[in-house]
């Protein structure tokens, strides 16, 4: 196979959201994976990954816990600041934690934290939450929104099935998703919905519409660091895949993933639903 290394020299201008939009604009791919710490921050900023997510999903793959729910703001504002200390280039997504944008002045009070103290450009937050999310961007704060499956729903839902496979929640996903941009979203994350409805999705907004496990047809995609490096505990969902197990070091797997995301190659058919 081929090995795929990075580019010698790549770009070291911060990307902020204007440079996110114009890749949907131009039909360029966005890509993006979670990072915890400042090492592989700065690996992924190395090899050219546009969006380093700061994902609650740290809650399982750092903390080992069973979801995301136990995660706390101040462990998401630790996380944050070590990987965005360490970037240069890569645009820094930060999660809201469980809870902690279920009123308007948490959301604030929160969102603020991960951006002055933790050093995030953006915030994300799961659910259809227009008004907090019309709020935040009334204030100056960047969001980005979360539909599909909603990991920190997971005591409401029993199961990290698939979501919008029948038509009514499909629909519903649909309007949940226009009224985020209506509310002011600038970047929208589909998790695990069919790869036809994520399709439909990324069509009708305008801002870049990321992908896990949501088909090829998104603005971009994001993985979990440790599941594409076949690191994580547990097994790997489907819609990811083991990049370091073909590549031989983890500066190769990255910079595959990278290339594969760019050129549409990933995810397949085999990774989508
Ligand atoms: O927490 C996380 O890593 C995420 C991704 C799964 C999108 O939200």
């Amino acid at each position: 196979m081929t090995v795929y290394s990075s580019p010698a020299t790549p770009p070291r201008k911060a990307l902020s959201i204007l440079d996110l939009a114009a890749m949907k604009q131009r039909g360029e791919k966005i890509s993006c994976l979670t990072a915890y710490d400042a090492s592989f921050s700065a690996l992924l900023d190395k090899v050219g990954i546009d969006v380093m997510l700061v994902g609650d999903s740290l809650g399982m793959v750092i903390q080992g816990a069973s979801s995301t729910i136990p995660v706390t703001v101040e462990q998401m504002v630790y996380h944050c600041r070590c990987v965005s200390q360490a970037r240069q280039r890569g645009f820094v997504i930060a999660d809201l934690p469980f809870l902690s944008y279920a009123t308007v002045t948490a959301a604030v009070q929160n969102a603020g934290r991960l951006m002055q103290e933790g050093g995030a450009q953006m915030i994300k937050l799961e659910g259809a939450h227009a008004e907090i999310i019309r709020f935040l961007v009334d204030f100056g704060v960047p969001v980005c929104g979360h539909l599909g499956l909603l990991p920190q729903s997971i005591n409401q839902l029993g199961s990290y099935k698939v979501r919008g496979k029948e038509q009514p929640e499909a629909d519903k996903i649909i309007a949940d998703a226009q009224a985020l941009e209506q509310a002011g979203i600038s970047l929208l994350i589909l998790e695990c919905v069919p790869a036809a409805l994520a399709k439909t999705i990324s069509l009708l907004l305008k801002i870049p519409v990321i992908g896990i496990g949501a088909g090829v047809d998104c603005d971009g995609q994001v993985l979990v660091l440790y599941d594409m490096l076949g690191i994580s505990l547990g097994k790997r969902p489907r819609f990811s895949r083991d990049f370091l197990q073909e590549a031989g070091s983890i500066e190769a797997a990255i910079a595959h993933y990278h290339h594969q995301v760019k050129n549409s190659l990933f995810p397949a058919v085999e990774h989508s639903y």
